[in-house]
């Protein structure tokens, strides 16, 4: 009998990705998602990589009441995986409420809904945005949460203390939270990627939509930083890999490997690039010009962060392993791909 699992924001860049990861391992899965940055077209490319079309229902998380419905209809799941939220840093500055409102209500629902449904844990997306810029690099899971320097950035730390104190005052249920580093790249079948509504905030749709003539000009938000170039460094981790890492912590979790009830992970590859390096990168492993301009910072950005990601790898047995070169090839396949089926 598979396990059915029930994954928020499943038609969103990671959640996608991770479908069929967990499909891959045998689990069945449930997506949720309002689509207000995904498509459902994403179905499509989920059924052509795994031959199986998963369950979906359009569904905000901040719906409870349709939340505790589905999970009736869904007697059978017994964990989640919860994407859905608003991500954007930049943005988040600019609209705090929506993200505070967005990012923090679903959480509750959820939590609030898990022990009557009889599920038994749920794997939290977060990210290294909690760490605001640590004084220590590279960062493990011990390092300081400093204030975040966005609002995105402190919807997640408020997430992991609600998680903690939540888990801590004896729930039912277990909780694995894993901190992204910056995810990268598509699926190799180019069938699956990143495609945000609108103008990219992240910086490789940007790129790629800018390498193939949609966008004008890449903007370098600043090269005053204190790096080897001047531009902000990020660990920049392939999509696959870190959608491996969940079907990793979903099994443990399930498995009840660990007696603990709630586990941090790093999820990066330990490498740190800059803005401009990535750029290059891009370039010499597709031989395709980027249009690029130095202007001034973005609010909220943090100066560089990498993970020491030994953690993840000794206690869950993941690594990163995809090349940064190799990543950004498959997410130039995916926007091609996307040319030639007329979307962008
Ligand atoms: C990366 C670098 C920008 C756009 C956030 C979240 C993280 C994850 C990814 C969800 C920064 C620079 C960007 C552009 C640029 N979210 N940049 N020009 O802000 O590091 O991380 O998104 O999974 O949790 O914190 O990602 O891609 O926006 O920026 O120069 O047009 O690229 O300044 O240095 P970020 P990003």
């Amino acid at each position: 009998m598979k396990q059915k699992i029930l994954v928020t924001g499943g038609t969103g860049y990671i959640g996608s990705h991770t479908v069929v990861e967990l499909q891959a391992a045998g689990y069945e899965v449930v997506i949720i998602d309002n689509l207000s940055n995904s498509n459902v077209e994403v179905l499509d490319g989920i059924e052509k990589i795994s031959g199986i079309r998963p369950y979906f229902k359009e569904l905000d998380c901040n719906d409870k009441a349709g939340l505790s419905l589905l999970l009736k209809e869904h007697p059978g799941i017994k964990g989640i995986i919860h994407f859905a939220a608003s991500k954007a840093v930049g943005e988040s500055v600019q609209m705090p409420l929506p993200y505070y409102r967005n990012n923090i209500v679903t959480l509750l629902n959820l939590l609030e809904l898990m022990p009557e449904a009889g599920i038994k844990g749920i794997v939290f997306s977060s990210s290294c945005t909690v760490y605001g810029q640590p004084d220590v690099l590279p960062v493990t899971e011990d390092a300081p949460v400093k204030p975040a320097l966005s609002p995105y950035g402190n919807t997640k730390q408020i997430n992991e203390e609600i998680i903690r104190d939540t888990i801590y005052a004896g729930v039912p249920f277990k909780s694995i939270i894993l901190r992204y580093f910056n995810p990268i790249g598509a699926h190799p079948s180019a069938e699956i990627g990143e495609l945000p509504n609108g103008v990219p905030q992240n910086l490789i749709p940007f790129l790629t939509q800018t390498a193939i003539g949609i966008r004008k000009e890449l903007s370098v938000f600043g090269d005053d930083y204190d790096t080897v170039d001047g531009s902000c460094v990020r660990d920049y981790i392939n999509v696959v890999d870190l959608a491996k890492a969940h079907v990793i912590a979903m099994d443990r979790m399930l498995s009840d490997k660990s007696d603990d009830k709630l586990e941090v992970f790093n999820l990066g590859t330990g490498r740190g690039v800059t803005v401009l390096e990535l750029i290059n990168a891009f370039e010499k492993s597709t031989g395709v010009k980027v249009p690029h301009k130095i202007v001034g910072r973005r609010e909220g950005d943090i100066e560089k962060v990498w993970a020491n990601p030994e953690h993840a790898n000794k206690v869950l047995g993941w690594t990163a392993k995809e090349t940064v070169e190799d990543t950004l090839v498959t997410a130039w396949n995916w926007q091609k791909r996307l040319r030639e089926k007329g979307i962008q």
